[in-house]
């Protein structure tokens, strides 16, 4: 009997969630930098996959001639208010830290809002929150109480929208669902802020994939994640050495409306 209203709680837990994240671009206003709040309980986000037969949103539109960034859901693994960088310091910012037995991933890119003149947008000042798998595909605990954020960060682009970050390849992980992987993925929030803080457009989530990764596209466990959409794949070269995978991922938020 308790394992059954165990189950009955998540499972109406978890579809009040969807609905909630069921729009992957959310409006919020406020500082996000010093008024960060991180939820005080947390019910279990959608299965990872979302819904059988559920199509998630399309947020990829044309946009002149560019494309805007597709959206995916937030998953089960997100947590609030990790820790903090602004870009333009010494070190390049660290998501994960690494360590010799790990293949490094260098990321760098622009983020770019788009506006009335400009179709391919205009470079942004944005807040990107980032979370990944570590090495063995294992999130760090995901209780809002817990102060745990090993592959987890904040960072605030230069006024140029211009990011950079140091961390590992995310390990894979299986959702359970049926054979084979979750593509390699990491997530991200993007929201576009004004010179102080202040949150400018809507906040983009998503999740950035890597070309070459045999589990991107028809064979990704989760089948509504556009783990094959162009504005989501980066081409990771090897600039440095053969442990250490190197790319640019630009991102393109929609018009504010
Ligand atoms: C999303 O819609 C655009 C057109 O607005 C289309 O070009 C693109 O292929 C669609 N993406 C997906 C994953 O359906
Ligand atoms: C961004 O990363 C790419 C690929 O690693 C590299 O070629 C480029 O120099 C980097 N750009 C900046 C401004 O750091």
């Amino acid at each position: 009997m308790a394992a059954f209203s165990f189950y009955f709680i998540l499972f109406f837990g978890s579809s009040f969630v969807f609905q909630q994240t069921s729009s992957q671009v959310s409006v919020a206003s406020g500082n996000p930098v010093s008024n960060c709040r991180a939820a005080t309980s947390r019910a279990p986000g959608p299965p990872p996959g979302g819904r059988p037969g559920q199509r998630s949103p399309n947020c990829s539109v044309r946009s002149g001639q560019c494309m805007t960034t597709q959206c995916v859901e937030e998953g089960p693994y997100y947590k609030a208010c990790s820790p903090l960088e602004q870009m333009g310091g010494q070190f390049l910012p660290q998501v994960c830290t690494n360590s010799a037995r790990n293949d490094r991933l260098f990321i760098n890119g622009t983020v770019r809002l788009v506006d009335a003149s400009s179709p391919c947008g205009r470079p942004v000042r944005a807040l990107l929150d980032i979370w990944h798998a570590d090495a063995v595909g294992v999130y760090s605990n995901t209780s809002p109480a817990s102060r745990d954020f090993t592959c987890r960060k904040r960072l605030i682009t230069t006024s140029a929208g211009f990011f950079a970050y140091s961390t590992i390849m995310p390990g894979r992980y299986g959702t359970g669902r049926s054979e084979g992987y979750r593509a390699t993925h990491v997530h991200v929030k993007v929201t576009p802020l004004d010179q102080n803080n202040n949150i400018i457009g809507p906040t983009l989530t998503t999740q950035q994939y890597f070309a070459h990764d045999l589990y991107a596209g028809a064979k990704d466990q989760c089948n509504e994640c556009h783990s094959e959409d162009p504005t989501l794949v980066v081409y990771p070269q090897h600039s440095y050495d053969v442990k250490t995978y190197d790319g640019t991922w630009d991102i393109l938020l929609p018009r504010m409306s």
